[in-house]
């Protein structure tokens, strides 16, 4: 069984699907660490991520290593994976390895795209969304728990640009899928918005 969790970022993706993967047994992946190691590689070279062949090179390479650095989060590591995304050779290299992992024993995918472009056919998709504002606050705290430094007016600036870009890609944009359940987190913490998932998939399984 494959279920999808799509949305924005900061909407409490990875939260709710690291719980329901807990909960159903399944294994977890946080296809967004893909994006993330890649554009992490692509600045590790001293290229630029909207360079397509660079990027591609970087995701082609990726190994465990990569996906385990301790980089991966913060600002400039969210803009540079924004940036890998957009690019189709980026995605196509990233695309069969998600597949695998999700097909060799079910699993939950968290991500942009995984109801509409990995798995079109998962039986389960939910598209988890919040404000703007609540999702912003959310990465401020976050940032803060991690001892970062931040402005949350510049958090909530590069959370709409990044928003904005995965948004208006030509591929694999950030959108719902036609049999999505939309869930907005906006007024309820992990465990009301898992109450609510696991809702969602009684009624759909
Ligand atoms: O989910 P996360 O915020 O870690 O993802 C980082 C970036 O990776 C996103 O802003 C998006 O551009 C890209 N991404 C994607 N498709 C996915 C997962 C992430 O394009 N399935």
């Amino acid at each position: 069984m494959v279920i999808a969790v799509d949305g924005p970022a900061a909407a409490g993706k990875g939260t709710l699907a690291r719980r329901l993967a807990a909960a159903l047994g399944l294994p977890y992946l946080d296809t967004g660490l893909l994006y993330r190691a890649t554009g992490r590689r692509v600045l590790d070279a001293g290229a630029d991520p909207r360079d397509p062949e660079a990027a591609a090179a970087a995701a082609r390479n990726l190994t465990p290593a990569d996906l385990a650095r301790s980089d991966l989060r913060g600002p400039e590591a969210d803009m540079a994976a924004s940036a890998v995304a957009a690019i189709p050779a980026v995605r196509a290299a990233l695309l069969d390895w998600q597949r695998e992992f999700g097909r060799r024993h079910g699993a939950v995918l968290d991500g942009r795209d995984i109801g509409t472009v990995v798995f079109p056919e998962a039986p389960v998709k939910l598209f988890v969304t919040a404000s703007a504002e609540e999702r912003a606050r959310r990465r401020f705290l976050e940032l803060q728990g991690r001892g970062t430094a931040a402005d949350p007016a510049q958090v909530l600036a590069e959370l709409q640009a990044r928003d904005a870009q995965d948004r208006q890609r030509a591929v694999a944009p950030l959108v719902p899928a036609a049999d999505a359940a939309v869930l907005d987190t906006t007024e309820l913490d992990a465990e009301a918005a898992f109450a609510a998932a696991m809702a969602l998939l009684r009624e759909r399984l």
